[in-house]
């Protein structure tokens, strides 16, 4: 359907991208970009236990083992997973829906989504909450769930387009989950933060003066 996820094609091309090798990142540039946006920005500390959901084809989890963390990635592409199995042996890979992981509550200290489908499109939809909810359901008490996902913030919904979310419609999605949450934007990625922590001021006075910081695109 327009503007929407559309499951079935979005597991059919996902897997046939995989099967040839899916996107062609560069280590150090994605190691760099990680380092300040992810570990700097959310002071992660190595040694952390960490799950990336929607891994796609491993590549994130490698690199975040690469940066100290005990990272396990999870996706529901078996094409996506057969190619992190056989190109990263030495990590943990479970190819399985994101809404049904195979986790104790509270297994990680940090849980992150790149690029998740489900954050490209209508923010406060069921499939939208019901995504941030079970992904909380595996951060530790005092933990952060972190999303990071491309927009232009120019609020554009073309059909069979993803979505161009503004910064307003992720405040108002990780807002309503009445804890700790972020919203930054750089080098055209929302950077959101959702921290298994209850509000402990009023949600105004907490989020927008201390926690939601917008950055400028690098020029
Ligand atoms: C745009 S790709 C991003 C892949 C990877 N994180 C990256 O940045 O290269 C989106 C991924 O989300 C996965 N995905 C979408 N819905 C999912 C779900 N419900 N459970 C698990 N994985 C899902 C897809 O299989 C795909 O690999």
């Amino acid at each position: 359907m327009a503007g929407e996820i559309n499951e079935q094609r979005g597991r059919s091309f996902y897997d046939r991208h995989y099967k040839t090798g899916g996107w062609d990142y560069s280590f150090w540039r994605e190691y760099r970009w990680h380092r300040r946006e992810l570990v700097k920005r959310f002071g992660l500390r190595r040694g952390m236990s960490m799950l990336e959901v929607a891994c796609g084809n491993g590549f994130h989890t490698n690199l975040f083992h690469w940066m100290g963390f005990d990272c396990v990635g999870i996706d529901r592409s078996e094409a996506g997973i057969g190619w992190a199995r056989d190109h990263y042996p030495r990590r943990t890979f479970h190819c399985c829906d994101l809404r049904d992981m195979p986790f104790s509550p509270g297994s990680f200290d940090v849980v992150v989504a790149r690029g998740c489908s489900h954050y490209h499109y209508d923010l406060m939809s069921d499939i939208s909450l019901e995504t941030s909810e079970s992904i909380m359901e595996n951060v530790k008490p005092g933990g952060v769930f972190i999303m990071t996902i491309a927009t232009d913030l120019s609020g554009r919904r073309e059909p069979d387009q993803i979505w161009h979310n503004t910064l307003e419609g992720y405040r108002q999605h990780f807002r309503s989950f009445g804890m700790q949450w972020s919203v930054d934007w750089v080098d055209g990625m929302a950077i959101c933060g959702l921290f298994n922590l209850p509000e402990s001021r009023p949600k105004a006075e907490t989020n927008a003066s201390t926690r939601e910081r917008v950055l400028e695109p690098a020029v």
